[in-house]
């Protein structure tokens, strides 16, 4: 594997893009497509106790109602594996749920029918917010290590203080979408996802066929962000559909049911407390974190904790959690699930400890490294948090800060404020099995698991076999998200590059090493397809697999066999720890009368290992700042209390941030390979993009006005 740098080259599919020739799951051209819609439930809890489809199917061009009479209820899978997602059924847990699908011959008939359905229902009491829980907090074992309450009885300084972060959703651009097509008996599903192979598993389950009979293709995903990473409860329902009429049938689900319908990230309350000793080091943290569950919700409480209880050297950890039921969908993964919220509070509760101190923010957390893993004792793999600190403080101009709140003010009036964040997050891995073939006509096909949702994976791919092979570039074809042409495992928590990278890397080598076997020392001139060509050799083809640290033949067995086999889960290896670090500096400028906050500048600096796509990876962080900025100033679901469901369930009124709220976001990598992790050095940048940086923001305000603000998303309101 190359030690040196990657040149920072366009995305593969750059071009396709922005000329619109990018085919997505609803792209897909069927010869005899139907059209579906989901019929939402108007009650946020109950029973549906009739369902009248007459006028839906006299609507001219309906097909067809499917209601809970045509969906068979989930099987129970073997004992302790997680509950299958129902389709269709009588039992109504939140507004919105879908209660029947109708399909037409236009979209325009599908739309009509769906609203002419009529239902009646037996409504049962419900909360939905955590302040009218009906049940108690349900508490869940976290991280504790040390003795922090002798800590803090001990501890020179000490800080508390109480942080909310707010439901939110993920509003990628790709609306979800499915289309299901039955033909000589095997079921093909497109559709946009991070988990083709889960989705394969579970649609075969709920329509209850063999999943070897199943193909999912998703080759492209306009958006993931942890939103396609679970299996919406509607796919399998429109593959029935698709079944019981005989023809293809595809659903692309409106922006305002899918935020009833897809996950989301719940409302959590932080509880926390700091210590320092007289020397201004860390002694002890005590981290609560109540998080809004569902019913029968798996998102786990714990996993807060990921984060704060490794960033620093701090030695005495008490760590609690706890849910709190009420009657919405399940929440879930939203791009840094658990470790923008928490670092949102954490990093927030280290500025007040630093103010508290009379310390300078940067210079506390510097004082604050460690070499290993407060949590475990184990060893850290490579960790520049310091450098990443460093670097930004100088790129930033961090030196011209006036520590005293409230102290520096521009030209114009504007009050500045500037403030640091920092995150950690898990380098993870999962096994991988990669086909390479090399035709002597001049193509290459390359194969194995990824899902592209934007993030750059076919270029990532696309630089190490082009570094390793001579081959063509135009005619490199790389299939991912695609059952059909390898096995597939879910993309998601940041662990994407750091799998498919060092595999495609292993495959070049083999190819070349094929190569030369076939050439035997012969001096044949030409790329790759030439050299073939020469010796009559119509293509070579090599099979790679590879475990993940700590893995074995099982992993990848498993893995070959649709399930998820992931290593390094909170940077976790037997041994060793390993995480990427970044460090965020946040410029706000508030006017002073009407308290309207803009972010001129920001800068981060990420430790995520080798950069192996300059340009994506910058893009990634980018990325992840916009949607901080977008979750510390825009972003809020807001809860119906009356009728359940999300008031603001569409993006003209969930407000993501837009041009006018991004001022320069410079990027900057320490790309220092860690060979650790994985052959390539890779760690992953997805998630750690995000982290921290909401809590920069926060301190800037803060420093801007002397108000701390502990609630997101940071309301002008809240400043006046
Ligand atoms: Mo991510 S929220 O793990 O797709």
């Amino acid at each position: 594997m190359s030690i040196t740098p990657f040149p920072d080259i366009a995305r593969v599919d750059a071009l396709d893009k922005v000329q619109g020739r990018t085919i997505y799951a609803a792209d897909v051209p069927l010869a005899g497509l139907l059209h579906a819609m989901t019929v939402p439930a108007t009650i946020n809890k109950g029973t549906l106790t009739s369902i009248d489809v007459e006028a839906a199917l006299a609507v001219p061009g309906v097909v067809r109602v499917l209601t809970h009479n045509d969906t068979p209820p989930p099987p129970s899978g073997p004992q302790g594996s997680p509950p299958l997602p129902p389709m269709l059924v009588p039992a109504i847990a939140y507004r919105g749920q879908p209660i029947a699908l109708v399909v037409a011959e236009t979209l325009e008939a599908a739309i009509e029918g769906a609203e002419a359905v009529r239902a009646t229902y037996a409504t049962e009491p419900f909360a939905v917010r955590i302040e009218d829980a009906d049940t108690p907090r349900e508490d869940t074992e976290s991280p504790t290590f040390g003795d922090a309450d002798a800590a803090f009885a001990n501890a020179a300084t000490t800080i508390e203080a109480v942080y909310t972060t707010t439901a939110n959703h993920h509003n990628p651009m790709e609306l979800l979408s499915t289309t299901a097509v039955w033909s000589g008996g095997r079921l093909t599903i497109y559709e946009g996802t991070q988990t083709s192979s889960g989705l394969r598993n579970t649609v075969a389950q709920l329509v209850q066929v063999d999943r070897a009979s199943v193909d999912v293709i998703s080759p492209q995903v306009g958006g993931g962000f942890g939103q396609r990473g679970e299996v919406p409860r509607h796919t399998a329902v429109v593959a029935q559909a698709a079944r019981l009429i005989g023809r293809p049938v595809k659903l692309v689900m409106p922006r305002h049911q899918i935020f009833h319908n897809s996950r989301f990230r719940p409302h959590v309350q932080h509880t926390i407390r700091l210590a320092a000793d007289a020397d201004g080091i860390m002694v002890a943290a005590r981290y609560d974190c109540l998080q809004q569950n569902s019913r029968r919700g798996r998102y786990r409480a714990d996993w807060y904790h990921a984060g704060p209880s490794k960033i620093y050297g701090i030695a005495n950890y008490r760590g609690t959690s706890g849910d709190l039921r009420l009657d919405t969908h399940g929440p879930a993964h939203m791009r840094a699930p658990y470790e923008h919220p928490s670092s949102f509070a954490f990093e927030s509760a280290v500025d007040e400890l630093a103010y508290a101190l009379g310390r300078d923010p940067v210079e506390l957390r510097l004082s604050n490294d460690t070499k290993i893993d407060p949590s475990t004792g184990n060893r850290l793999t490579s960790r520049f948090l310091n450098a990443c600190l460093t670097r930004g403080a100088e790129r930033f101009g961090w030196s011209e800060r006036r520590f005293e709140p409230g102290s520096m003010t521009g030209p114009d009036g504007m009050l500045i404020g500037w403030g640091v964040g920092a995150g950690v997050y898990q380098a993870a891995m999962h096994p991988a099995i990669a086909t390479l073939r090399v035709g002597a006509d001049g193509s290459t096909r390359y194969a194995s698991a990824g899902h592209e949702m934007g993030q750059g994976m076919r270029t990532a791919i696309a630089q190490v076999l082009l570094a390793g092979l001579r081959i063509d570039p135009t005619r490199l074809t790389i299939l991912i998200g695609d059952t059909t042409a390898a096995p597939q495992h879910s993309t998601a928590g940041s662990w994407g590059t750091a799998s498919s990278v060092p595999v495609a890397a292993a495959a070049a080598e083999r190819m070349t090493a094929a190569l030369n076997r076939l050439l035997d020392g012969r001096d044949v001139p030409g790329n790759m397809h030439e050299q073939l060509a020469r010796v009559r050799r119509p293509y070579l083809e090599v099979e790679v697999s590879m475990a993940a640290p700590g893995q074995g033949a099982e992993h990848v067995e498993r893995m070959r066999s649709g399930g998820n086999a992931i290593a390094g889960l909170h940077g976790a290896y037997s041994d060793f720890t390993a995480l990427s670090y970044i460090a965020h500096f946040v410029e706000v400028r508030i006017e002073p009368h009407t308290r309207r906050i803009r972010v001129p500048r920001v800068v981060s600096v990420a430790d995520c290992g080798r950069v192996v796509s300059p340009r994506t990876a910058r893009s990634q962080v980018q990325g992840g700042v916009v949607w901080a900025l977008g979750a510390a100033l825009r972003e809020t679901s807001e809860v119906d209390p009356r009728y359940g469901g999300w008031l603001n369930a569409d993006i003209a009124e969930y407000h993501v941030s837009v041009n006018a709220d991004i001022g320069e976001i410079d990027v900057s990598f320490i790309d220092e390979p860690d060979f650790d992790a994985n052959a390539a050095g890779v760690k992953g940048v997805g998630e750690i993009a995000m982290v921290g940086a909401a809590a920069a923001l926060a301190n800037a305000v803060f420093h801007a006005t002397g108000r701390r603000l502990r609630t997101l998303p940071v309301r002008v309101d809240h400043l006046l």
